[in-house]
């Protein structure tokens, strides 16, 4: 069964609400592959208005989600407060998350556990730092990151991995297509061995690293490339270009 490609535009913590819904208008009159599951993630104070007013074939993601269901935690959002607001996916692991806010591995498998378990579809970030690649590590940093997550769930139907190498996030740097086909297909195998086989199959694994108009045809091409996560593009309206990277 072929698998349904994915773009994710996370809009990290950038816009107004006159930006946001000159994007959104953008995205409602743009003509979009049918064939794309397209999810907008922009800061948390304007889910809500974007998902009143995104027509409702586009879905919404956090850009976080705490691994609690409500109580005394200033500052975070429950996936049951998502869920209720009719934001269906949450984002997980981003490197930014990891490296600024210090995120670790063992708490984003929480998050991601917590986001399932309430409902949400998860996209799961993971990937190497340059270093990482220099010393011929990314497949194991990556696998170790998923592995995480595996520990904690066992039903895989609701996440789409992310793979982003740090190096190539907001840089201008994109990952050659062999670079970013060779850890996909890494993530694929490990899938299969690790988790199922019909997780192997089915699951989304989408690239996401300086990804533009301008390469994401080529990317699109590669085997184990179902799609993309989309930084500073999406707040462009070539993030169209993008989503219809299969046409
Ligand atoms: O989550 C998307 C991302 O980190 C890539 O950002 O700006 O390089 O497309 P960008």
């Amino acid at each position: 069964m072929a698998r349904q490609f994915f773009v994710g535009g996370n809009f990290k913590m950038n816009g107004t609400i006159k930006s946001i819904t000159d994007i959104v208008h953008n995205l409602n009159n743009a003509p979009l592959d049918p064939r794309t599951e397209v999810v907008l993630s922009p800061p948390a104070l304007f889910l809500l208005l974007v998902r009143e007013h995104l027509k409702p074939e586009i879905e919404v993601c956090s850009q976080n989600v705490f691994d609690k269901p409500n109580g005394a935690f200033t500052g975070e959002i429950s996936a049951e407060q998502l869920s209720d607001s009719k934001i269906t996916w949450a984002l997980c692991g981003h490197s930014e998350r990891r490296v600024i806010l210090k995120e670790d591995d063992t708490f984003i498998a929480s998050k991601t556990k917590a986001a399932l378990d309430g409902g949400l579809g998860v996209i799961l970030c993971c990937g190497e730092t340059l270093e990482q690649r220099e010393a011929n590590q990314t497949i194991e940093v990556v696998t170790t990151q998923l592995s995480a997550i595996a520990s904690k769930t066992k039903d895989w139907s609701k996440v789409v991995i992310a793979y982003e190498p740090v190096w190539a996030i907001g840089t201008g740097k994109v990952a050659t297509t062999e670079q970013a086909q060779e850890v996909h297909a890494a993530i694929r195998k490990w899938l299969g061995e690790t988790v199922s086989k019909e997780a192997a199959e089915k699951t989304r694994i989408i690239y996401g690293g300086s990804v533009s108009e301008k390469n994401c045809k080529e990317l699109a091409k590669q085997s184990d490339i179902d799609g993309f996560l989309v930084g500073g593009a999406s707040l462009k309206p070539a993030f169209v270009d993008i989503i219809n990277a299969k046409q």
